[in-house]
Formats: C-alpha cells, sequence, structure tokens
C-alpha cells in the first residue's frame, strides 16, 4: 500500500521511505510506528504564515494515536512560525518521539503575548517517555524582548520582567531533549520542572553574552536527571539548579560565555531546601562570571549536601570556585540572619586554569550556619593577568584540603 500526496490533501499511509517535507506530506506507517508531519495539518513553513494550529492539530493526533511508538515531524528545509502553544499529556500512545529537523521561530513581537502568559512560548506537559530529538533549530526571536527587559532598562516605561522560556518540560518521566539547536530564547532555554528521569544530550544553545536573563538550562523539582555534551553560551547560567533536586549529574558541557554552573539561588522564599546528589564533571568555563557557584539566601532553611565539583577547567574566569551563602539581589542589601540553608559535604576535586579576578576560591559562608566538611582536592589554579597570584577567601568554611598547588587553601578544620 503506497500512496503520497502534496501537503494539503488529506492523510495518507505509504509503506516506503522517502523524503519528508511540506512540498510532499504523508504519514508513514511501519510497525507499529506512525509518522505524523505537521505539514499534513496545514502547516506552511514560510516562517510567515502561522503553524500554530497545525502543529496543535499535529500533537493531537500523535498523542491520541492506536500507535505505541508515534514520531511527530517537523519537516526539514521548512521554518515554522509558531506562537505560544502547549503540548499536554497524557497520551494514548507510550511513547512519542517529536522530531524537530526544520527551524521553528517564535514570533519576534513580544505582541504576540498580548494576554497570555508571557513566561512560556512552546510547553511539554504532563506527557511521559517523550523523546525530543533532531537536528533543527529552535528560535526564541528573543532580542525584542531582551530590548524591554527591566534588566537592562530598567527606567524605560512598560519594561519586562518576565519574558518567554523557549521550552519547558513539566511534569514528565522517561524523557528526553538530544541534538537540537537552540538560540535566542527570550529568557531561559529549557526548564525542567517536576520531572523524573529526563536526559539532556548533544545540545547547543547559544544567545548573546548581553542578553538578559537567558540561562541555558534550569532545573527544579526534579530528580534525575543528566546533562552530557552540551555547548552552552548565553547572557546567564548555563545550567542553574534549582530547589527541590536531587541525583543530577552534569558532565561534558562548554560552558562561555555566561554566569557559569550555578546551585541557586535557593531558599529566596524562606523555604526548606532540599538538594542533594548534584554532580558536576568535566565542564570547560569560558570567560564566564562564575565557574562553580553555590548561592543560598540567609532566610532559606534545609540542606544542600553530598555535591561533586570534579575536572572542571577555567580560562579567565571571575569567580571559578564560589559559595555565597548571603546571597541577595543587591549585594549587602539583606541584612543578616540567624537562619541559613546548611551546605555540607561539598567536593572540588581536579580544578585547574585561570581566574580573571584574584579571589579564585571564595567560600563565603553565613556566621550563623557553617559549611562543613568541604573538599578541596587537587587543584591548581592561577590569575588570567600577568604578575598576579591568586588568594582564596573563606569565612566560616569547614573541611579538609589535599593537594592544593595554588591557591593557598583556608578552609577551617
Ligand atoms: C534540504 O535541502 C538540502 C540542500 O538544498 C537538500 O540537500 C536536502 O535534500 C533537502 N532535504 C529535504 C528533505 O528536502
Ligand atoms: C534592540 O536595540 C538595539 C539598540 O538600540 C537596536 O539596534 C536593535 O535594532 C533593537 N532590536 C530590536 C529587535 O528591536
Ligand atoms: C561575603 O558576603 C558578604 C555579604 O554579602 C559580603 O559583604 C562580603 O563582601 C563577601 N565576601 C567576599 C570575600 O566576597
Amino acid at each position: 500500500m503506497t500512496a503520497l500526496q502534496l501537503c494539503k490533501g488529506t492523510l495518507a499511509l505509504i509503506l516506503a521511505f522517502g523524503s519528508i517535507s511540506c512540498g510532499f506530506g504523508f504519514v508513514i506507517v511501519f510497525g507499529d510506528s506512525g509518522f505524523f508531519s505537521v505539514c499534513d495539518y496545514g502547516a506552511v513553513g514560510d516562517g510567515v504564515t502561522d503553524d500554530t494550529g497545525a502543529f496543535l492539530e499535529a500533537w493531537q493526533a500523535t498523542c491520541s494515536t492506536q500507535f505505541e511508538n508515534p514520531t511527530m515531524i517537523i519537516p526539514d528545509n521548512y521554518t515554522f512560525l509558531v506562537h505560544q502553544l502547549t503540548f499536554s499529556g497524557p497520551c494514548n500512545a507510550k511513547k512519542i518521539t517529536f522530531l524537530v529537523l526544520g527551524n521553528i521561530n517564535a514570533p519576534t513581537s513580544p505582541r504576540a503575548w498580548t494576554d497570555l502568559d508571557p513566561s512560556s512560548w512552546m510547553t511539554f506537559h504532563g506527557i511521559d517517555q517523550l523523546r525530543v530529538s533532531g537536528f533543527g533549530t529552535i528560535d526564541g526571536q528573543g532580542s525584542k524582548w531582551w530590548n524591554q527587559s527591566c534588566r537592562y532598562h530598567p527606567h524605560l516605561e512598560g519594561c519586562t520582567s518576565l519574558a518567554p522560556t523557549a521550552m519547558k518540560f513539566l511534569s514528565c518521566s522517561a524523557s528526553s531533549l538530544n541534538n537540537i539547536k537552540l538560540v535566542n530564547s527570550p529568557q531561559t532555554h529549557v526548564l525542567i520542572r517536576g520531572c523524573r528521569f529526563f536526559d539532556i544530550g548533544n545540545l547547543l544553545i547559544e544567545a548573546p553574552g548581553t542578553s538578559p536573563n537567558t540561562d541555558g538550562i534550569h532545573i527544579q523539582s526534579s530528580q534525575h536527571v543528566s546533562i552530557a555534551n552540551a555547548v552552552i553560551g548565553t547572557g546567564d547560567d548555563c545550567i542553574s539548579i534549582g530547589d527541590y533536586t536531587s541525583n543530577i549529574y552534569v558532565s561534558s558541557v562548554t560552558c562561555g560565555p555566561g554566569h557559569g554552573v550555578s546551585i541557586g539561588s535557593l531558599g529566596r522564599r524562606g523555604n526548606f531546601v532540599q538538594v542533594e546528589n548534584i554532580h558536576v564533571s568535566n565542564v570547560q568555563f569560558k570567560h564566564t562570571t562564575n565557574g562553580a557557584r553555590i548561592k543560598t539566601w540567609q532566610v532559606g532553611k534545609g540542606y544542600v549536601r553530598r555535591i561533586t565539583f570534579e575536572h572542571l577547567k577555567f580560562d579567565s574566569v571571575k569567580n571559578p570556585i564560589i559559595i555565597d551563602q548571603n546571597y541577595c539581589s543587591i549585594r549587602g542589601a539583606c541584612k543578616e540572619m540567624p537562619t541559613g540553608v546548611h551546605i555540607s559535604n561539598v567536593a572540588y576535586v581536579g580544578l585547574s586554569g585561570t581566574s580573571s579576578t584574584d579571589v579564585a576560591i571564595n567560600l563565603n559562608c553565613s556566621r550563623s550556619v557553617a559549611c562543613t566538611r568541604i573538599v578541596l582536592e587537587s587543584i591548581e589554579l592561577m590569575s588570567a593577568n600577568m604578575d598576579r597570584q591568586v588568594t582564596s577567601s573563606c569565612l566560616n568554611a569547614h573541611g579538609n584540603a589535599i593537594g592544593v598547588v595554588r591557591p593557598d587553601p583556608c578552609l577551617q578544620s
């Protein structure tokens, strides 16, 4: 049974391989897998026509299909303009692949979000066993948002503090995001929240170093998340790990420009922080503000524990190793409190490279809740500036140093 047909016609089934495009849209059935191209649901892909409705219809078909492992396809060589939308589960299909081969662009104007939630662009909600993959590019077209952001234009009338996250994955399990390229999100590029077992791999994320709040990947209220082989350069954290997270593995990442890999900020609302088993290894930081950072608010309670930063390389990083337990959005504006998030069992192992400031290790713990069981092992940091020496600074930081060549470690026992 073989049938081919044009994009605008009804669906056809074919039992063959071939090019998948908007000119020749079709559904392929192969074993228990159905392929659903957005072009079969009216997408045009000229970068101008609004293809949102077609994406939603293709999703409905994919989600509700009888096939166990369907694939929704965004075909190669087309650019689809897509407004805010949510791909919702639960689905009838067991394992869905969302294959991005072409490009998906957001509207360029923030006006497209009038009367809509400004924090989201594309959201995947309540879907298990979702696989998002492909070689396509997802472009958040953020520059108009950046130009009106209150962070960089505080005196601009009508400035905005909240801008869309390009891709949100909410309430999911056993899912993954691979191979795609994400650029110029209005705010955070990828958010993982309320998920268990999520794998991210081979991701490229790019936005200008001057773009406000454009975190690469933010993880919150999630367990068992891994990120491997990512290249991230943005205007904010490459990866930030928020509250209620555990068993997070980050490895083989290149970070820069940006603010580094950050655990926090945590405890902002005086909540009981629970963050543990975070493992960050083989990260290369290039001209970032921070390297390995943990930041907590003094009003917070709870714990951050069993954290490992291993095999990190720094190339002219402002704060290669930093714990800031007195974090405040305006430095010095938060008054000293008797509370704090307890930071313990943090190991820094095999760290090398250069610092662009003199203080290469800054463990600034609270006076009331000490940092305990900190391990500094096999560390050699140098100044990025000729003729300067790097130093370390510790406040109420307790633990052991083994084989730290430079700077002199300042931990208390
Ligand atoms: C996309 O365009 C490239 C270059 O023009 C071409 O080689 C490729 O076959 C096209 N792919 C499809 C699916 O049409
Ligand atoms: C953002 O502002 C810059 C500087 O004023 C300007 O050159 C650029 O065109 C603006 N971008 C957009 C998309 O409005
Ligand atoms: C430590 O934190 C306090 C409170 O934010 C700040 O005033 C001080 O400058 C910090 N010390 C270092 C060495 O960064």
